[in-house]
């Protein structure tokens, strides 16, 4: 969803303080997926909230609108929510709110939306937008303050979309997404983006021409194509996938236009310098590690965390988050640790992710994620990845990173320093001004860590130097308040 747009979409962070704790934590959660650490002493940057597991559409290859699915049909509850990110949210980029079942049924996604304003989290959803609304839910999803709604219609006719859209009502949903685009013109808001989302299967393959003039006629921000999924052998199955794939500039749009074109950050205007580069990796390195364990988690309306967008049964769940506890715990906690130590050489380790059902999928949120973080990167943060990218990324980065890597390596610098310069130079910054920078100091103190330290000696540092940036935080922001 929004896959190639969202790296450019990402606004930068305005605020000096959440770009410190934002960063900061990605820093020390890159440093601790490059060390393939057991102990995560970071957050999650980029999560995956789903706000209900009920669905009124029944589309036949979705687990809930085939009724496969183990859990029990939820709406999330704003409390439930509030304690669940209770910790966490401040270092978060990115919140996908959506998972298997429909997010709007959810008639509190509006007030969960509330909780986090103000966190400069990035926030979007696909919808089936199948509902009678009224004029105020209309407003109501508008200034929720979700920045990208995907609108599902795979059809042009009523005959079409719910050969799939089971249940689903066509002319509705066109009307609800103009509905959308208009009001929100009407009301003078940036946000949200609007995206329709046309899912490509061999029965509605012929009307993509089309579907591109509608979506210029209907003024939709973005359009994206993507591959249906159905089983390949059952001819008889209500949906047929396609042989292959091939759908040209399968994500369009003037949003994407605009995107791409803006210059605002350093990075930005370096990358838009450079020549553009494509790497296939090789084999050995393509299913090397799962990169969720290190910055992201799935969660469910009733308080389950999973680990990925894969392992969506109840039995794979690795761990329940209930107001007697919290995400940290489970962070941390057996299962996690068990699937991360997978990814050492010899373990023993028992997790189910070692027999992981897709592999390749792992990847790609993380990849999509790090290019837009890295785009809107301020200049301590592409300072200090530049003066050694080989601390920060491991070596198939080189290959799905490229040009972020080499836009890194290109950085201009400063002074003409070496790595040791660098964390000099952060620890000059903090001292300069402990209030205002305040998680620089323990920031140096972590690059300092020899590379080649055992693992466990680097965990156990890690988790330290996360102690004291903590206890740093703290005092800052009593500092600041005093101040106020
Ligand atoms: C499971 S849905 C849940 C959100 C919402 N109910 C919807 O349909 O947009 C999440 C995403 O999966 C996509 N999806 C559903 N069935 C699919 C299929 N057979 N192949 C590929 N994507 C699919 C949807 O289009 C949507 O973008
Ligand atoms: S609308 Fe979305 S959640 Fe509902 S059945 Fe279809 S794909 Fe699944």
């Amino acid at each position: 969803m929004a896959g190639l747009a969202l790296p450019f979409l990402l606004p930068p962070i305005r605020d000096q303080q959440l770009e410190y704790t934002k960063y900061l934590n990605f820093l020390v959660a890159l440093t601790a997926r490059r060390r393939n650490a057991i102990h995560v002493p970071s957050k999650p940057f980029d999560l995956s909230i789903n706000p209900s597991t009920a669905c009124q559409l029944a589309c036949p290859n979705c687990e809930t609108g085939n009724g496969t699915m183990t859990r029990p049909a939820t709406n999330l509850a704003p409390s439930l929510h509030s304690h669940m990110l209770a910790g966490v949210a401040d270092e978060l980029f990115i919140i996908r709110y959506f998972g298997t079942g429909e997010s709007l049924l959810n008639k509190k996604f509006p007030e969960l939306m509330r909780e986090i304003r103000g966190k400069e989290i990035f926030t979007f959803m696909t919808t089936n937008l199948s509902f009678r609304f009224t004029d105020k839910q209309i407003d109501d999803i508008l200034q929720s303050g979700i920045n990208l709604i995907g609108v599902s219609l795979d059809g042009i006719t009523q005959e079409s979309y719910a050969r799939y859209r089971v249940n689903g009502e066509h002319d509705l949903v066109v009307s609800n997404m103009r509905r959308l685009i208009e009001r929100r013109d009407e009301l003078g808001l940036q946000y949200p983006l609007v995206e329709w989302r046309y899912l490509v299967f061999r029965h509605n393959e012929h009307e993509v021409e089309t579907v591109r003039k509608l979506a210029q006629e209907y003024k939709v921000d973005l359009l994206e194509f993507a591959e249906g999924y159905a089983p390949r052998d059952d001819p008889a199955a209500p949906v047929q996938r396609l042989e292959k794939f091939n759908v040209k500039q399968a994500m369009t749009g003037p949003a994407l236009d605009a995107a791409t074109r803006a210059k605002n950050t350093v990075m930005r205007s370096m990358m838009m310098r450079q020549e553009f580069e494509h790497r296939l990796p090789p084999r050995q390195l393509k299913f090397r590690k799962c990169d969720w364990h290190y910055f992201s988690s799935y969660w469910y309306p009733d308080g389950g965390v999973g680990p990925c967008c894969i392992a969506t049964d109840i039995s794979e769940d690795f761990g329940h988050i209930s107001m007697e506890n919290s995400f940290a715990d489970i962070w941390n906690g057996p299962q996690y640790s068990d699937a991360r130590a997978l990814f050492h050489k010899g373990s023993t380790s028992e997790s189910f992710c070692r027999s992981c059902r897709s592999k390749p999928t792992m990847d790609r949120f993380f990849i999509t994620s790090v290019k837009g973080i890295l785009l809107n990167a301020p200049s301590w943060v592409l300072k200090t990845l530049a003066q050694d990218t080989d601390r920060f990324f491991l070596p198939i980065d080189e290959y799905y990173l490229s040009n972020e890597l080499k836009a890194l390596r290109n950085f201009p610098r400063a002074y003409n320093g070496n790595f040791s310069d660098q964390v000099r130079h952060i620890r000059k910054l903090a001292e300069r001004n402990i209030v205002m920078e305040p998680h620089l100091k323990p920031l140096a103190e972590l690059l300092e860590t020899p590379l080649n330290l055992p693992r466990r000696t680097f965990n156990d540092h890690l988790a330290e130097t996360k102690g004291r940036i903590r206890l740093v935080m703290k005092k800052a922001k009593y500092a600041v308040n005093t101040l106020r």
